[in-house]
């Protein structure tokens, strides 16, 4: 894997530092800085901007391209011909499955998607008004306490077990903290029923009448997942593998996972689209919002632009624009106002040059959450389908990194607090 070195010469030190570069399948070199330490110094890099932390074989970003990769597949491919599931499938064992495999593993998730019974109560210790995203970090966390027999992190089978239990379940305690907190009773899940559609089931379906979930609306969720289900080292897929790093058991790992995506950074940028177009109430006001996006005195961002490694498209954008404006069609709701403030914001700051400047682009939860207002998903659930869709993503990741060679992962910094000093007594002080 060694083509290249890097010399580094320091001033004040003699000798130079030989530093080797490592060679990709496709993407830029990386240079191994490991041996830094031994020469006294570390690396200085806040946010990981140009920090590669693992190897990893799951899925490619060109940012500059606008290229994402799962497994070497692109991702408008696996949009436009593969399933949710399948997917799920690719991003865990590497290949897509043959007819029998599929059917396999499909059959397998369905029969974990039931919550122990006794999950149900842990619910009643939430307010009703809680977020579900509060919810979502406290139950899959708790699930450890319910899966004994999948937390043997260096039992291959355990961990199979948990990533088929996560990937089923969390559509099932997603739908639970919905339900919960608009005080309708839970729903079982069917699981003669696809994975997207029994998840709108459990949502939208009450005991009391039969549920039918159009075709259309339980398509256009699976795309949802699947846009969703892994993009490289994000900042919650590093934060699961960070906290499985230290041998964490593989429910805790995802429900750290869940916390880092709450963020209106991160996750929390679906939810944040909706309340801001909510803010902005009407087109008149847009440029309004506009330019206090560009005034660098106020903190306000234009949420749903921008992103870390993106600066040409954002490909899951571009996908769910098509999935937006085919749902909207099929649901007949082209001129709801929220949606019309979207598209004109749209339009405005893709003309706009401090936009075009930055390369500032709409990003995947620009859209995401117009298909989600669309399908009646409340606002509150937004970051909580990510979670469901990007589960997936975070249990391979944690998965190549157990089963691979790994170390705890234990960044140093650069210290800039007091020099060593003796404690003053209070009276003194
Ligand atoms: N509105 C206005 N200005 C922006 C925006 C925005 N949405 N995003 C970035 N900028 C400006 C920023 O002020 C900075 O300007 P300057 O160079 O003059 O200081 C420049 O663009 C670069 O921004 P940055 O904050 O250094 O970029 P970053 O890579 O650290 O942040 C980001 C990326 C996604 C956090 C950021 O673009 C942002 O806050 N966007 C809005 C939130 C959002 O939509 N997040 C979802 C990301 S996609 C889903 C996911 O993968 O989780």
């Amino acid at each position: 894997m060694t083509d290249k070195t890097v010399t580094l010469h320091i001033d004040g030190m003699d000798e130079a530092v030989e530093l080797p570069m490592y060679s990709g399948s496709i993407g830029p070199d990386v240079i191994d800085v490991g041996k830094l330490t031994s020469k006294g110094l570390f690396t200085y890099d806040p946010g990981f901007v140009s920090t590669a932390a693992c190897e990893s074989q799951i899925t490619y970003i060109d940012g500059n391209e606008g290229i994402l990769l799962h497994r070497g597949y692109p991702i408008e491919q696996l949009a436009e011909h593969s399933t949710y599931l399948e997917t799920c499938y690719l991003l865990l064992y590497g290949e897509l499955p043959n007819q029998a495999e599929k059917e396999r593993f499909e059959n397998t998730v369905c029969t974990h998607t039931m919550v122990h019974e006794q999950i149900r109560t842990f619910f009643q210790g939430f307010r009703r008004d809680a977020h579900p995203m509060a919810i979502m970090c406290g139950v899959v966390g708790a699930l450890s306490a319910f899966y004994h027999d999948s937390l043997d992190i260096t039992n291959e089978q355990h961990r199979e077990v948990a990533a088929f239990r996560l990937i089923a379940k969390m559509p099932t305690l997603a739908a639970m903290s919905y339900k919960f907190s608009i005080g309708q009773p839970f729903m079982y899940p069917d699981n003669s029923k696809g994975y997207s559609e029994n998840f709108l089931h459990m949502m939208f379906g009450n005991p009391c009448s039969e549920s039918k979930v159009s075709p259309v609306l339980a398509k256009a969720m699976d795309r949802v997942f699947l846009l969703h289900a892994d993009h490289e080292q994000n900042a919650s897929t590093s934060t699961v593998r960070l906290t499985g790093s230290s041998g964490a058991n593989p429910f805790a790992c995802i429900a750290a996972g869940i916390a880092a995506l709450w963020g209106p950074s991160h996750g929390g940028a679906n939810e944040a689209v909706l309340s801001m177009l909510e803010e902005i109430g009407d087109e008149s006001r847009i440029e309004e919002f506009v330019d206090r996006a560009k005034n660098k005195d106020d903190p306000f961002r234009l949420m749903g632009f921008g992103h870390r490694v993106y600066k040409n498209f954002d490909p899951r954008a571009k996908v769910m624009k098509e999935s937006a404006d085919e749902v909207l069609k099929e649901l007949g709701l082209e001129d709801d106002r929220l949606l019309r403030i979207a598209k004109r914001l749209e339009q405005i700051a893709l003309e706009d040059p401090y936009f075009i400047e930055k390369k500032l682009y709409p990003n995947v939860d620009f859209y995401s959450g117009i298909i989600l207002r669309a399908l009646g998903i409340p606002t509150s659930m937004f970051t909580v389908i990510f979670a469901v869709g990007r589960t997936v993503g975070w249990i391979a990741h944690w998965h190549e990194m157990i089963s691979g060679s790994y170390r705890i992962g234990r960044p140093r910094q650069l210290y800039t607090g007091h020099v060593q000093r003796d404690y003053t007594p209070i009276a003194d002080r």
